[in-house]
This record gives C-alpha cells, structure tokens and sequence, in this order.
C-alpha cells in the first residue's frame, strides 16, 4: 500500500538533495505541442517530486502517429437541415472529426462550440453530467484536446474513429455506435480503441445544426482504464529501476504521477479565492494519503482518477474548476451524491421526450 510507505517517501523527498531524473532506453514522450500553439507557460516543476520516474518529455513529433483521418480524402460537411437520417448521420460524423485531434484543439478554443445547443444537456456514464454550452466545449473539446498539457494523463485523447452503427428518425434524433482510438501521449504510440454508444437528438438553433441532448456510453470502459493502467504501470516499473521508487508498484508510480500533476495544477491555477490547498506539499500528502486512485467506473466520484480528467480544465475558468481538484472534489469528484441507486434512478427524468406516458 503506498499509505504505509508514505513516511519513507516523505523522508526521502526531504533528504534528496540531488536529483536525477530517470530515463529508460524505451522513448516515451510526452506531446506538449499545446505549449507552443497556445502560448501557454509549462506547469512548475516541484522539487519535491524530483526523484519520481516520470515519462521522459521531449519534443513532439512532427506529424503524430495517431493522427490520419479513417478516410484521408474524406471531407465532413456540416449539415443543414435534420430532415431525414443522412442529416443525422452527416452531423455526427462532422462532430466525431472535429472532436479528434487536432480539431478538438480548435472547437476548444472557439468557447462557446457552435455544435452544441445553448441549453445542451448531456451525460457521459464514466463521469457525470454536462450542462450547457460553455461546460459541453470544455468537457467534450476541451479537455481531451488538453491532455497532452497535463503532466501526467490516466486517459488519452481521441485520434480516430469509425462509425460502426447508426440509426435516426427523420427530425434528429439517432442512436449509434462508433469506436475511438484514444492515443496515450505519455506511451508513445500506445492506442487502444474504445466503443462509444451514444444516442442524441438534435436541434436547429441560429440557422445551425446542434446537439441539444446526448447520452454517451464508453462501453467496456473500466476494462480499457485497466488496461492502460497496466501498460502505464509497467513502464513507470521498469523507469522506477534505479530510483528511490525500485519497490513501488504500477498503481503506486501511477498514483504519484497523478498526484503530482494535479498538485503542479493547484499550485499554479489555484490561488487567492480559488486556492484549495495550504501548500505544495499539503497537497501531496492529502492526495496521497486521503484519496485512492479510483476505478474506471470512479471518473465523477472522489478519486485520483476524477482530479486528473478535471485538472486539464482548470486553466480554461479557475473558479468553476479548482473545487473538482481541491479536497472537496467541488461538485464533479464527490462521493457523497453518487450512491448507485441515486446515479441509476437520477437519469429517470433528466432528459425529455423519451417516454410515452
Ligand atoms: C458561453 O456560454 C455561456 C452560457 O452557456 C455564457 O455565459 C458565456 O458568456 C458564453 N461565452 C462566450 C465567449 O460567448
Ligand atoms: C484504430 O486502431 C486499430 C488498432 O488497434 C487499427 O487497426 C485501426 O485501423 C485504427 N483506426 C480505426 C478508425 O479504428
Ligand atoms: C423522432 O423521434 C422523436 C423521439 O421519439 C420524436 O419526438 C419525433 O417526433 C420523431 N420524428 C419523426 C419525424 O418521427
Ligand atoms: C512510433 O511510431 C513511429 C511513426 O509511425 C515509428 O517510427 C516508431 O518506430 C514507433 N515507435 C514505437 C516504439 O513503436
Ligand atoms: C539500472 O541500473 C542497471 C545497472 O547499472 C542498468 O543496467 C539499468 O539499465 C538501469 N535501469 C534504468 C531504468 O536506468
Ligand atoms: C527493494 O526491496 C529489496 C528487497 O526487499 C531491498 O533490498 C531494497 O533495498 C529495496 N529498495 C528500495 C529502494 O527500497
Ligand atoms: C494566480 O494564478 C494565475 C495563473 O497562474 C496567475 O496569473 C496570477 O498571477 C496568480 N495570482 C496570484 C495572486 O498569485
């Protein structure tokens, strides 16, 4: 358990005088292209953390591996009308593109996305709900398209996508099913594919075709979250070799990855009325000894898991977002609202038009 080694770790942070930055034969890179599109300055880097094996970062590659469209010599055209199934099936092939990198980066930037209703309401089953346009940007765009910013990312970002299944009525409304390749950016070339069962409806709002409501299933989810854990663990083992981390499981290296890069974030974004924790270290210890890691179901529920998908939004509205990395968890990563029987029976009347009474 990393609570019972906790001590040791400490003691040794205070003691290191040196540090040494583990690196491996293996090339893991971390893209940090968004630095230099956005102009934004990289997050500190504490000492505190020196010793820990973290995946080397280096220059991004030119051309990212993961990033030719299924069908290069496809163009995807924003429909104009939801007048029959086509209508349908052209918006979400359109919104599937602009949500793979880079585009992602693009429809982030635009605050508010013009592919969402003012009102949209949707809700993704590994974390929780998102309501209106600015959230439904920064969650959906946002914060895939910012996770190759964060220092230490437990999910990756979607590269491309295939539509696998597909029906709709003739005024928007559909059903479908499409597989994402989610690219790691701390594993070079690391992909796995991830199902995505989504139904929406859709609306025509100032002249243009939007998403007013979604439901977004990552089918199998947990099971890939332990599969890229499992990836992610053995290479930070086999980084951690010769460092003060030798004995230190997957789980406890990841766990200390992401702590750091949610404590790097909190540090850096969270101050003044936004601050959430007394200190670097404060925050360290409270993360690491108070919260777990979390299961691949646990994305909205007090985790480790749930501050590292926040944290990469942090920087876009401090004030909305601190709280969600902060002990608190704020109102995304608690516990207290997500009893099983409340999360199932909740959903029961947030959307409209789906039941005949
Ligand atoms: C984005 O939409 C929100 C409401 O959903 C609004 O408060 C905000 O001002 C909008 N931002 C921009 C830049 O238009
Ligand atoms: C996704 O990755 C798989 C390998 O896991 C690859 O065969 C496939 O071509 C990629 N692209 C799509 C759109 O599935
Ligand atoms: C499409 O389905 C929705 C939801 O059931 C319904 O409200 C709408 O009337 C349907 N449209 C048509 C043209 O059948
Ligand atoms: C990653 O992909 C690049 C480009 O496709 C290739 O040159 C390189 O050998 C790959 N690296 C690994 C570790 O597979
Ligand atoms: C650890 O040290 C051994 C012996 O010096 C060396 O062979 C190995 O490559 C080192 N491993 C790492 C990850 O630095
Ligand atoms: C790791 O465990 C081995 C065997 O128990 C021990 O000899 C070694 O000192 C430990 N290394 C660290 C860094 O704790
Ligand atoms: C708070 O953080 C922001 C973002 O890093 C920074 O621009 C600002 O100067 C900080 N304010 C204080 C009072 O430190």
């Amino acid at each position: 358990m990393l609570t019972n080694k906790l001590p040791y770790f400490l003691t040794a942070l205070a003691s290191m005088a040196l540090s040494v930055r583990a690196t491996a034969n293996v090339e893991y890179y971390y893209d940090d292209e968004f630095f230099s599109n956005q102009n934004i300055a990289p997050l500190v880097d504490d000492p505190v953390f020196q010793d820990l094996p973290v995946f080397y970062k280096s220059d991004p590659p030119q051309q990212d591996p993961g990033n030719t469209p299924t069908t290069p010599e496809t163009t995807f055209v924003r429909p104009t009308s939801i007048n029959s199934p086509k209508d349908s099936y052209d918006f979400i092939s359109y919104f599937w593109n602009e949500a793979s990198y880079p585009n992602d980066i693009a429809q982030a930037a635009t605050i508010n996305s013009t592919l969402f209703s003012n009102d949209c309401k949707g809700r993704v089953s590994l974390t929780r709900n998102f309501e209106d346009d600015e959230l439904n940007t920064e969650y959906i765009f946002g914060l895939f398209s910012r996770v190759k910013e964060v220092d230490f990312s437990m999910i990756g970002y979607p590269t491309e996508f295939l539509i696998t299944e597909f029906n709709a009525n003739d005024s928007g409304f559909f059903a479908s099913s499409v597989i994402l390749n989610f690219t790691f950016p701390q594993l070079n070339n690391f992909t796995i594919p991830i199902q995505v069962d989504l139904w929406a409806k859709l609306i025509i709002e100032d002249g243009l075709v939007k998403m007013n409501e979604y439901d977004a299933i990552f089918r199998n989810f947990a099971w890939a979250y332990d599969e890229v854990l499992s990836v992610s663990g053995a290479a930070l083992v086999s980084l951690a070799a010769n460092t003060t981390y030798a004995n230190y499981t997957g789980d406890e290296l990841i766990k200390l990855n992401a702590v750091k890069s949610i404590c790097d974030v909190a540090t850096q974004y969270c101050n003044g009325t936004n601050l959430q924790y007394d200190s670097y270290e404060d925050c360290v210890t409270y993360l690491s000894t108070e919260v777990r890691l979390g299961e691949g179901w646990e994305g909205g529920m007090d985790t480790i898991f749930c501050r590292n998908l926040h944290q990469a939004m942090v920087p876009y509205r401090p004030t909305v977002h601190c709280p969600h990395i902060g002990p608190s968890g704020g109102d995304m990563c608690r516990d207290s609202d997500m009893n099983y029987w409340d999360v199932v029976w909740r959903y029961s009347s947030y959307f409209d038009n789906m039941v005949y009474t």
